[in-house]
């Protein structure tokens, strides 16, 4: 059987440093898949300006190009299927997916959290406030989740995980720098693996 590549749509809503993780990682001898579409809530994300740079189909949907939340389901779900997307990859996608795109990615959609999940996940549970949590728990340990998007925030089965210990003098900012390297060695990881799996 001729092996193909696996078409992975990245949601992202500002840095976008995951996507360019993933897109370096597509690049690479040996990948099992392409980033072929970007979607993002906010024009102005670096995220998109980085995919348009490198040639990849991007897509802005937000609360402006659609007001009503459950035409935007319909109009991610549209544009997903358009681009044959195999897996959906939210990273750093600060809004929630609408039910009907979750339903059609069930098991194919996943998404990075920067803690070890299930601890300092829900809803308000991003950015620093995730690293501050971490640090006034005294927690030993910390570093990314990949776990599988569902209707509720950070409840996903969790995929895989990457382990760092936090430092007695650690920051907020240097935690979250340590974390975020992880993460970029981390999805890619999930990614390739999964897209592999898609294969059998
Ligand atoms: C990451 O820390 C990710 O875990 C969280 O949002 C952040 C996105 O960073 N969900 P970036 O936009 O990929 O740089």
């Amino acid at each position: 059987m001729c092996k193909r590549t696996r078409r992975v749509a990245v949601l992202v809503s500002h840095t976008g440093s995951n996507l360019r993780a993933l897109c370096e990682a597509a690049a690479a001898p040996g990948s099992e898949f392409a980033v072929a579409l970007v979607i993002s809530n906010n024009s102005g994300s670096l995220g998109l300006a980085h995919a348009r740079k490198l040639g990849i189909a991007t897509t802005h949907m937000s609360a402006k190009t659609h007001p009503d939340p459950s035409e935007r389901d319909r109009a991610m779900c549209r544009v997903l299927e358009e681009h044959a997307i195999n897996l959906v990859v939210s990273a750093g996608y600060v809004k929630k997916v609408g039910p009907r795109t979750l339903q059609a990615f069930e098991r194919r959609i996943i998404n990075i959290h920067p803690a070890l999940l299930p601890r300092h996940g829900g809803p308000g549970m991003y950015g620093a406030a995730v690293h501050r949590a971490v640090l006034d728990a005294g927690d030993r340990f910390t570093g990314p989740s990949v776990h599988y998007l569902t209707d509720e925030y950070d409840a996903g089965e969790v995929i895989a995980q990457r382990e760092i210990p936090v430092l007695d003098n650690d920051t907020v900012e240097s935690v979250a720098a340590r974390v975020l390297e992880q993460e970029h060695l981390l999805l890619p990881a999930v990614v390739q693996r999964l897209a592999a799996e898609m294969q059998s």
